[in-house]
């Protein structure tokens, strides 16, 4: 348990931490219509592939106690689905909520309210489950001593839990094994610099901030034992979306020998999506770049290019953790690789 939280029900509204303010502010929003939920996800203010799926499923929730129509209801649902494009627990998350929806539409809107806040309940319970399991898998990877390089945020901000590639760097720290993490400071929006590095300061992990361009540079110094990012979605051939820059770390990781994994529960897989080429990739508003905190960094009228995640391809993935075990990537849709990785969980 963390002192915060990103996402919480608190019986007839949804609580968030408002993650644009971090690190100067911690304030928890009050939200009490579906509007304001999709607001949130989309200006990030919960963000994180989990998170953003757990909150879809409120927003769903505070949607059905807006009307007794279930035709319109569907039509919400689908409308807090498009909030954002790439991390695929928000479809799963919305696959479930109107799954409950149809088996209950025949009911009083405050059955299908009660219906759906139970199911949201249940996938809330259901992501902090599968980061603690996924804390446990990862850790048994990681070495006493490890420096280990992250991208992005990947904590109890970003899901339910403690986090997806931040659970193993908790548990371990927890556990008591020194060891070292580097966060990318994760251009444009920073939340490696913001969030990450926030979390891992409260935690007392021994952080070091960099820039994203200094990946390269310290693996070929021999500076990073393993490198954990999370995912966005990852395709049935095991290619990974993740945010932006995290393919270029994972060239390098592969240049220098660095074992590079990827930590996610399972409802960010897509076994729908053959591979990465099918993942939409979000593009965001140029100002992110063009203007830090308001201030203009580019010249007036700039042409801007920014994609919020990338793609790195499965044949540059060490290995998959999830809450369910190791695997190999493509190997994670079919069957636990079990031998070799059950020696190297040892
Ligand atoms: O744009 P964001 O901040 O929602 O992007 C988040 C990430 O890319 C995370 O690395 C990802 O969701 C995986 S771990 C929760």
């Amino acid at each position: 348990m963390m002192s915060y939280y990103s996402v919480k029900w608190l019986g007839d509204h949804l609580s968030i931490l408002d993650q644009t303010l971090l690190p100067n502010e911690e304030k928890y929003l009050r939200l009490t219509n579906y509007r304001d939920v999709i607001e949130a996800i989309k200006s990030l203010r919960v963000r994180g592939a989990p998170a953003i799926g757990v909150a879809a499923a409120y927003a769903g929730v505070l949607a059905a106690m807006e009307t007794s129509d279930t035709a319109l209801l569907s039509h919400t649902l689908e409308e807090i689905r498009k909030s954002r494009p790439t991390a695929v627990n928000l479809m799963w998350a919305i696959d479930r909520i109107s799954s409950i929806l149809k088996q209950n539409s025949a009911k009083p809107q405050a059955e299908i309210v009660d219906a759906l806040l139970q199911e949201a309940d249940k996938i809330f319970h259901e992501d902090v489950a599968m980061c603690a399991a996924m804390g446990k898998n990862g850790n048994r990877l990681i070495k006493d001593g490890s420096a280990i390089l992250t991208h992005c945020n990947t904590g109890a901000l970003a899901t339910a839990g403690i986090g997806t590639a931040l659970a193993p760097i908790f548990a371990a720290h927890r556990q008591g094994k020194k060891i070292k993490v580097y966060a990318g400071e994760t251009r444009p929006l920073l939340q490696g610099a913001r969030l990450t590095m926030w979390e891992l300061m409260k935690e007392g992990v021994d952080a070091t901030l960099v820039c994203d361009s200094a990946a390269a540079f310290l693996m070929s110094r021999r500076k990073i034992d393993m490198v954990v990012v999370g995912a966005d979605r990852i395709a049935r051939n095991g290619d990974v979306a993740n945010k932006i820059g995290t393919l270029s770390i994972a060239i390098a990781a592969s240049k220098f020998s660095v074992p590079f994994y990827v930590v996610a529960p399972s409802s960010t897989f897509d076994f729908d999506t053959l591979d990465g080429s099918g993942v939409e990739i979000e593009e965001r508003d140029p100002s992110e770049i063009t203007k830090f905190r308001g201030v203009a960094i580019a010249p007036d009228g700039v042409k801007v290019f920014s994609p919020a995640f990338d793609i790195t391809p499965a044949y540059l993935i060490t290995r998959i953790i999830s809450e369910k075990g190791v695997f190999e990537p493509g190997q994670h849709t079919i069957r636990r690789k079990s031998a070799a990785i059950a020696d190297e969980n040892t």
